[in-house]
């Protein structure tokens, strides 16, 4: 693990120089496949006796030193990289669990997460309890004989509530499940789960860490933390008919649900990033640690001058000292709390949705985490499937607009709302 900061880390973990030709910048290995020296060294990298590539839906040297700086920064002992932040939930949670398995998870889920959990999974026959996650007990009320997950995100997309991750880790250990965090909305420059007992951490890295809006990704990052021989992980202990009777507990050790996830995960669900999108994602990691800072300045500024406002009915930052939140963002986000602000419209729906139309520097569009900023009235559009209940626990009301604030200047950010709210 490195020993090194996160500014550092950014742009040099996972980086030989010396063994990528004395490149400077990550070079872009747009290869599909990888020529063997020998039969024998094929077969040896196809038993494991020898680690090496194979074939860029399992690894390639690009993606490799995405995933080796994401474990990095995250903290973790290993990391797997995804065509999207989708594509990494999806298929981490295939290669955890099976059909009678059970879920606790928040309510608080990116719509899209929310979906897969409550319609899609259990098609599979693995169900989920969601929960609402303000308060922690409810996680361990929720538990089940057949649980096998927790699942929340560390700061809710688009319901911005901060999670007590501490807190809900001592009920995940108490179950004796892995503890799963999407940390797309926080970002590893501003909050890293696994210090707070998550075992697993997610990102969209399509969002903040790419931060350009240009590439789609997704990640898993490992801890390692988690005892996968506690008699509920059989398919970690026991030989896997999926890979010529590996017990990947016994072989692999912490690194076991790293090897999972490529050597199942994605060898049969095929999710695997473009080299040249991790190249480009490389270079928006890079600069994160410096792009966040501004974004969660400026954000905090709009959310203070959007309280000011005749129009706005109410404002959600956790940054605000109004924010029921402010006080779990001073332990858990005390660096910045991030680019998304959310805010009443005091026409209601129409006047929200006006609002979201008639903005010119804020982009109308589904995306969060671009150096642009963004704009969106969720309930007309990325939540309009679901009902009108299942919005609210969401976060999500009629009259609610979500900001993705960028790192232009301020003043100019702030007379295009202005502009935009004479509008109604
Ligand atoms: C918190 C969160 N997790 C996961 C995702 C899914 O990521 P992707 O769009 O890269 O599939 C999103 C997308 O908006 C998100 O906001």
């Amino acid at each position: 693990m490195s020993t090194q900061k996160l500014a550092t880390n950014a742009l040099h973990a996972g980086h030989d120089v010396k063994a990528n030709g004395g490149t400077r910048a990550v070079p872009i290995y747009q290869t599909s496949s990888y020529v063997f020296n020998d039969a024998d060294h094929a077969a040896n990298l196809f038993s494991l006796k020898e680690l090496g590539f194979i074939y860029t839906r399992l690894n390639n040297p690009t993606n490799q030193i995405l995933q080796d700086r994401l474990a990095a920064i995250e903290g973790g002992i290993g990391a797997v990289a995804f065509a999207s932040g989708t594509g990494a939930i999806a298929t981490g949670l295939l290669t955890l669990l099976k059909a009678g398995d059970h879920i606790v998870a928040s309510s608080s889920l990116y719509g899209g997460t929310y979906n897969l959990l409550s319609v899609t999974l259990p098609r599979l026959g693995i169900t989920t309890t969601f929960v609402d996650a303000s308060n922690p007990d409810n996680f361990a009320d929720a538990v089940q004989e057949n649980t096998r997950a927790f699942f929340v995100e560390s700061l809710g997309n688009p319901k911005l509530d901060v999670l007590d991750l501490e807190a809900i880790s001592v009920h995940s250990k108490a179950a004796e499940v892995p503890f799963i965090v999407d940390n797309t909305v926080a970002t590893p420059a501003l909050l890293n789960p696994i210090k707070y007992g998550a075992n697993i951490v997610i990102h969209s890295l399509t969002k903040y860490i790419g931060g350009q809006g240009n590439s789609l990704g997704g990640a898993i990052i490992d801890a390692g933390t988690f005892n996968w021989a506690n008699g509920k992980f059989p398919e970690f202990t026991e030989p896997s008919a999926g890979y010529h009777g590996l017990k990947y507990h016994e072989a692999l050790g912490a690194a076991a649900f790293t090897f999972k996830l490529i050597l199942e995960g994605l060898r049969d669900f095929g999710a695997a990033i473009s080299p040249t999108n991790a190249f480009n994602i490389i270079q928006g990691l890079e600069t994160l640690p410096v792009r966040i800072k501004q974004h969660s300045q400026n954000a905090l500024a709009i959310a203070k001058w959007l309280e000011q406002q005749e129009e706005v009915a109410w404002v959600n930052y956790p940054g605000l000292e109004s924010s029921k939140y402010k006080s779990l963002a001073d332990k858990y986000l005390p660096n910045g709390q991030s680019g998304i602000v959310t805010f009443g419209a005091k026409g209601g729906f129409e006047a929200a949705k006006t609002i979201s139309n008639e903005t010119k520097l804020f982009s109308l569009l589904a995306n969060i985490g671009d150096t642009k900023s963004l704009i969106i009235h969720p309930s007309s559009t990325t939540h309009q499937q679901l009902d009108e209940a299942q919005q609210a626990s969401a976060g999500v009301s009629q009259d609610l607009i979500r900001l993705s604030v960028g790192i232009e200047d301020i003043e100019d950010l702030k007379a295009d709302l202005k502009e935009a709210f004479t509008k109604i």
